[in-house]
């Protein structure tokens, strides 16, 4: 049996990268500062969706600063599409640290330069929420995809119209989306995802517990299969 490699060619891992600023630079800072904490309230989300994740290649979405390579098998060889500049030097830290053999590709997951049908598992936590347009993404992934790879996932969503935290997400919504670089508070999500096309979905739905970030608390995980 051939396998396709799916790591791109040097040429294609800068493909496309912003830098905001002091933006940019702020988000860095926040999502290494508050790793540990973002990393505890969603555990239980992350240790489910992200168990027995198989050695080999794995494609991290929107990897921030590598808030999920201590749930990637050490040895694994990860693809880490980062388009956030300011990201890049911790990812590559993290890697090292973790002993995982990272590729760093600055892209978008609505355009990503890794051939069809190559890649066994794509994971992402917290990207889907801050992407311009996650229906694009969704059949991205699932180009990349062997039959029967999985997707997991780990996503803040809109709390349930009856809850005072849909006011809320609403209240704060676009100054939310500037200060965090286009995350949407109010994202329906695993709707998204189910009408994706995938071949089996299972997605769980809890709120993370004891969080201070209430405008996000309200949480899917889960895996699709292609
Ligand atoms: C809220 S952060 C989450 C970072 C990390 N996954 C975590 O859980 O800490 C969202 C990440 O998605 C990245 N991102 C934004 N737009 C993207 C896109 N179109 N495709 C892939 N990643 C994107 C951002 O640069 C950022 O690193």
């Amino acid at each position: 049996m051939t396998t396709t490699d799916p790591r791109p060619a040097p040429a294609q891992t800068e493909q496309g990268t912003f830098h905001h600023g002091a933006r940019s630079e702020f988000n860095a800072w926040f999502f290494r500062t508050f790793d540990r904490y973002l990393n505890h309230i969603t555990r239980q989300h992350k240790r489910s969706a992200f168990a027995d994740i198989a050695a080999g290649a794995v494609v991290e979405l929107g990897a921030g600063v590598g808030a999920n390579f201590a749930h990637l098998p050490p040895g694994s060889s990860v693809l880490a599409v980062e388009p956030s500049e300011a990201m890049h030097a911790q990812l590559e830290a993290r890697a090292a640290a973790r002993g995982l053999d990272l590729t760093v590709i600055g892209a978008y997951g609505e355009d990503l330069p890794i051939p069809d049908a190559s890649v066994d598992e794509v994971l992402c936590s917290l990207v889907l929420c801050t992407v311009d347009d996650p229906e694009a993404v969704l059949a991205e992934i699932r180009r990349i995809l062997r039959p029967g790879g999985r997707f997991r996932f780990v996503e803040h969503v809109a709390a349930p119209s009856w809850s005072p935290r849909r006011w809320l997400q609403h209240a704060i919504r676009r100054p939310w989306s500037w200060v965090f670089e286009g995350c949407d508070l109010c994202r329906d999500t695993a709707r998204t995802i189910e009408g994706a096309g995938f071949r089996e979905v299972a997605i769980r739905r809890a709120r993370l517990k004891r969080s201070a970030f209430v405008p996000v608390n309200t949480a899917i995980s889960g895996c699709a299969v292609r």
